[in-house]
């Protein structure tokens, strides 16, 4: 897109204006159109494929919180509970930093 097509993007849609992965230049409305889309999404690989965020030089480690956060936001549920390809695969296991204080 130019520089004038994504400022139009941008006025009707902010989330696009928001740059989730710097590496890819993913945003923000991109991932949520993935979101949105017919083909459900349940875990974070999946949206990987769709839009690509993760793919880029840091290889996630940079966004991969942020789409995380996206995602349960948009399904409704606690960051923890965020897989990453299954069921069964975990990205969060427990807090590192306070749950240790008794
Ligand atoms: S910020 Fe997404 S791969 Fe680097």
């Amino acid at each position: 897109m130019s520089a004038e097509e994504r400022d139009k993007l941008i006025k009707q849609n902010p989330a696009y204006g928001e740059i989730v992965c710097r590496c890819e230049e993913i945003s923000k409305g991109e991932i949520l159109d993935a979101l949105n889309s017919p083909i459900p999404v349940y875990a974070l690989d999946a949206i990987k494929r769709r839009v690509r965020p993760g793919m880029g030089r840091c290889q996630g480690g940079f966004c991969s919180p942020l789409v995380m956060k996206i995602l349960a936001e948009h399904k409704g549920v606690k960051v923890e509970e965020i897989t990453k390809a299954n069921q069964q695969s975990k990205v969060l296991l427990g807090d590192t930093k306070g749950a240790q204080e008794r």
